[in-house]
């Protein structure tokens, strides 16, 4: 018998499924890279914005010695835009680093942790990675059910996930909503409110989160600048939460977490209005041109509030991966979801206007065969 290293919670964790990288598809499949549509990772198709750059390249003279562990220039920034004090913020290696670090602070192993069905997959990593015991609510209409979630909270639960709006469904809990569940949630439940697609809500969607988290000490807003702020590559996000969770988060934190180029770059791209909003008109429009070519298709999708849509790839559980592999030949990287339980759907991430064009003529080809 080989010798079992690790606990057991850890053994049984299946990996995360990133979306298949252009050069893999590129050797897989006999493609010249050039030609390869990547709508897999939810990714800015306008790329970092020229601000970042610009900050990026002019951080890298100083890229010797090691980055500012407090983050004291971006902080400063996160703070004059959120108005919170800086000891309110927790900066993290994307906001997947402030997930994890939420379940390390917060859960004990066989403690629980609730979220929902089709929720982000990371939640289920992070749960488990402490071993803890996930509470999985069903879904309503592939969105969260916030009145289940909160009748599911058990006397060990410690933590919930919240992703609003979620992915990858791309649906949306409005404002209200929330609300009243975080007045049903007992107070010392930590509740994750995941707002990484924000930035892509219309005016009339938006809501005043930080305003919650100054009510209600359990409340933890993550953000991230991997979508709208077009740097997933360099990988920053951050926390807004008060002290008693912010404390604890940054305990536990690598001291080092965020590179000195992210930290750069990060500056220059939250205060840059002008990338924010081209990002979201183009969403918005990338959106109109997928809807209306599966409404002309028949093809069933879930209304998105993200930079992605969720489409129906066929009625058989074999027809995500199906029509993937066809994608695929014809050099066109979507995401399957069958490891959310969803095998017959596919995610489709907003690009630009001619890379749409051609997922759209490969889908056409894709289902024809
Ligand atoms: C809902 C949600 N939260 C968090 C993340 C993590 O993104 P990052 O670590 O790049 O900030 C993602 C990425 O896909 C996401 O979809």
């Amino acid at each position: 018998m080989p010798i079992e290293f690790g606990p057991e919670y850890v053994r049984r964790l299946a990996p995360y499924q990133a979306g298949k990288p252009i050069s893999e598809v590129a050797r897989e499949f006999g493609l010249d890279e050039a030609g390869i549509v990547k709508l897999a990772s939810n990714e800015n198709p306008l790329g970092m914005p020229e601000s970042a750059r610009k900050a990026m390249l002019a951080a890298v003279s100083d890229i010797g010695r090691y980055p500012d562990a407090n983050g004291f220039v971006l902080k400063k920034a996160i703070s004059a835009k959120y108005d919170v004090p800086e000891d309110w913020i927790t900066l993290g290696n994307g906001s997947n680093d402030i997930l994890e670090l939420a379940a390390h602070a917060f859960v004990q192993p066989h403690e629980s942790v609730v979220y929902s069905e089709y929720s982000f997959a990371v939640y289920a990593l992070a749960t488990q990675g402490v071993g803890a015991r996930a509470i999985v609510v069903p879904s309503v209409h592939y969105g969260h059910d916030l009145g289940a979630m909160a009748r599911a909270i058990e006397s060990d639960t410690r933590l919930i996930f919240i992703a609003n709006p979620n992915n990858p469904t791309g649906t949306f809990v409005p404002a209200a909503e929330i609300e009243k569940f975080l007045v049903a949630v007992p107070p010392e439940v930590v509740v994750v409110l995941d707002e990484a697609y924000n930035e892509y809500l219309a005016p009339q969607l938006q809501y005043e989160s930080v305003a919650w988290v100054r009510q209600y000490p359990n409340l933890l807003v993550s953000r991230t600048m991997s979508k709208a702020y077009g740097l997933a590559g360099l990988r920053v996000g951050f926390a807004i939460a008060q002290p008693g969770l912010t404390d604890l988060l940054n305990r536990i934190r690598q001291p080092f977490n965020v590179n000195s180029l992210a930290q750069a770059a990060a500056v220059a791209a939250l205060n840059d209005k002008q990338f924010l909003h081209e990002s979201a008109q183009m969403n918005a429009a990338g959106y109109v041109q997928l809807t209306e070519a599966f409404d002309a298709m028949g093809i069933e999708y879930v209304p998105s509030f993200g930079n992605f849509v969720l489409m129906r790839a066929g009625n058989d559980d074999a027809a995500g991966s199906r029509v993937n592999l066809a994608l695929l030949k014809l050099g066109v990287i979507v995401r399957p979801v069958s490891n959310y339980g969803l095998p017959q759907w596919l995610r489709i991430s907003i690009g630009l206007p001619e890379e749409n064009t051609a997922f759209l003529n490969a889908l056409k080809k894709a289902l024809a065969e």
